[in-house]
């Protein structure tokens, strides 16, 4: 039996011999995991620090214990809070996704239609942000607008320094995923030089963002329910991931009692990489690169002899056909109906239908993920490639606060600190000084 806090019984152990000193440990197995913090006592001598675990990019280390999201890579399964995406994308709203990552339960009726209204309320984001805005050069990238007016809500919001008050936090995540939509609204905008369009309170949260991304003179912006179900549905696929690289971020960031406007920037940037949310701007890219269907064999041999990543493809965890793929792949469908077909998805279809069949991209179990087709959809609804990223991090913005939320919960929670393996130079002196 171990003890962290948290009283877990356990039946079985690890049992390790250190050849160094031929001393036998029994390191308690609890959920199929052992504690790095057990390997402390294996020592070889009294002043030894003990033994370490080593695993650059957190491969085989779990950082926390989470109730929020759970993905079996090889089987390809995704849930959030114990539902599968397939039936949240299928019957439920972003608004309500969120209510479930946050509070463990979908909300009935009355707490959706409250949440819904709350959300609505939160929306206008102060007029300095948008003077802020204004100081961006014409083409900066909407990614880095968004990343820094999020750091810039802390200071329009200090009172949310106050982290260890639940009724404080409660308050930052209504603000955070209210504003995230007229944040990158506002962005897009600047980059085209058009006036901002405020925030509508009778349309949906998705229909509220096409409405401050499009509305040009109309005194009402309608938008169209196909395009803006289908971003709903985008948002829900992207809402949480478990321990990905931004939640990561987002979780060490505010492991140090950070703000969470200031947190939440951190994770935007994460996110930012081609290799994380970054990838769907690049698969268009790629896309257009290729430029046509009789050009894929060419590229696939490329990418087989290392000059280049297949982007959209692979993942750290999924080992089978990402689910948020297959669902992606119907919504395009429904949009390509409003918006006509995307001429890259021959292309992006082609590409996936020979890597799916070549033997390099079976042995590396490397199939398409959630960026493969989502930025053929966003391309054809008419978002700019630059904004794909911002997209995305509109849609992961409640996994982000609900991981927030469970790390400043757990007792077991510290500040995040890795140790490391030093291999630098042992003691030396500058010249003349040997002291
Ligand atoms: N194209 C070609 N080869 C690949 C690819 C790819 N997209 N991804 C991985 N490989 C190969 C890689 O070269 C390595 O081969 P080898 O063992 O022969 O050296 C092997 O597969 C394992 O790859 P890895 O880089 O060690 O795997 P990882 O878990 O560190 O990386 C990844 C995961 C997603 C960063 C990577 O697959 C990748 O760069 N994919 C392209 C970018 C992308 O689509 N990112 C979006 C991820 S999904 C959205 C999100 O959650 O962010």
């Amino acid at each position: 039996m171990t003890s962290y806090g948290l009283v877990m019984t356990t039946d079985h152990v690890l049992q390790v011999t250190d050849s160094r000193t031929g001393r036998s440990y029994e390191l308690p197995i609890v959920d199929g995991a052992i504690r790095a913090i057990d390997l402390r006592q294996i020592k070889t001598s009294d002043d030894d620090f003990g033994l370490l675990s080593y695993d650059p990019a957190f491969q085989n280390t779990a950082s926390c214990r989470s109730a929020i999201t759970f993905i079996d890579g090889d089987k390809g399964i995704l849930r959030y809070r114990g539902y599968p995406i397939e039936e949240l994308a299928r019957r439920s709203t972003f608004l309500d996704v969120s209510w479930l990552l946050l509070n463990g339960e979908l909300p009935d009726k009355a707490e959706s239609a409250a949440w819904a209204r709350e959300i609505t309320q939160h929306t206008y984001v102060h007029e300095n942000i948008k003077k802020f805005i204004d100081g961006f050069h014409y083409d900066a990238h909407p990614m880095g607008i968004l990343v820094s007016t999020l750091a810039a809500l802390s200071t329009f919001y200090p009172q949310a320094k106050a982290v260890l008050d639940k009724a404080v936090r409660d308050e930052q995540v209504v603000r955070l995923i209210a504003k995230m939509p007229t944040l990158a609204a506002f962005a897009y905008r600047h980059a085209l030089g058009l006036p901002y369009a405020y925030p509508d309170d009778d349309l949906s949260y998705a229909g509220n963002f096409l409405n401050m991304m499009r509305k040009m003179t109309e005194p009402k912006y309608e938008p169209d329910p196909v395009l803006e179900h289908a971003l709903d549905v985008l948002f829900i696929l992207h809402a949480d991931h478990e321990q990905n690289c931004s939640t990561n971020a987002m979780r060490s960031v505010a492991s140090s009692h950070a703000d969470p406007y200031s947190a939440a920037a951190a994770a935007a940037a994460a996110l930012y990489g081609p290799l994380h949310g970054g990838a769907n701007e690049q698969v268009l890219r790629m896309l257009r690169e290729i430029g046509s269907v009789d050009n894929v064999p060419g590229y696939i041999d490329r990418v087989k002899h290392g000059e280049l990543k297949l982007m959209g493809f692979g993942h750290r965890v999924y080992k089978n056909y990402d689910p948020r793929a297959t669902i992606i792949k119907e919504v395009a469908n429904q949009v390509f109906e409003v918006t006509g077909r995307n001429p890259l998805l021959d292309i992006a279809l082609e590409l996936e239908r020979i890597a799916l069949e070549d033997d390099y991209f079976i042995s590396h179990k490397l199939y398409p993920n959630v960026d493969f087709y989502s930025g053929i959809i966003y391309q054809a609804m008419g978002f700019p490639v630059a904004m794909f990223p911002v997209l995305f991090a509109i849609g992961r913005m409640p996994g982000w606060l609900a991981q927030w939320e469970e790390g400043m919960a757990d007792p077991e929670q510290k500040i995040s600190r890795p140790r490391q393996i030093y291999v630098g130079c042992g003691l030396r002196h500058m010249d003349g000084d040997s002291a």
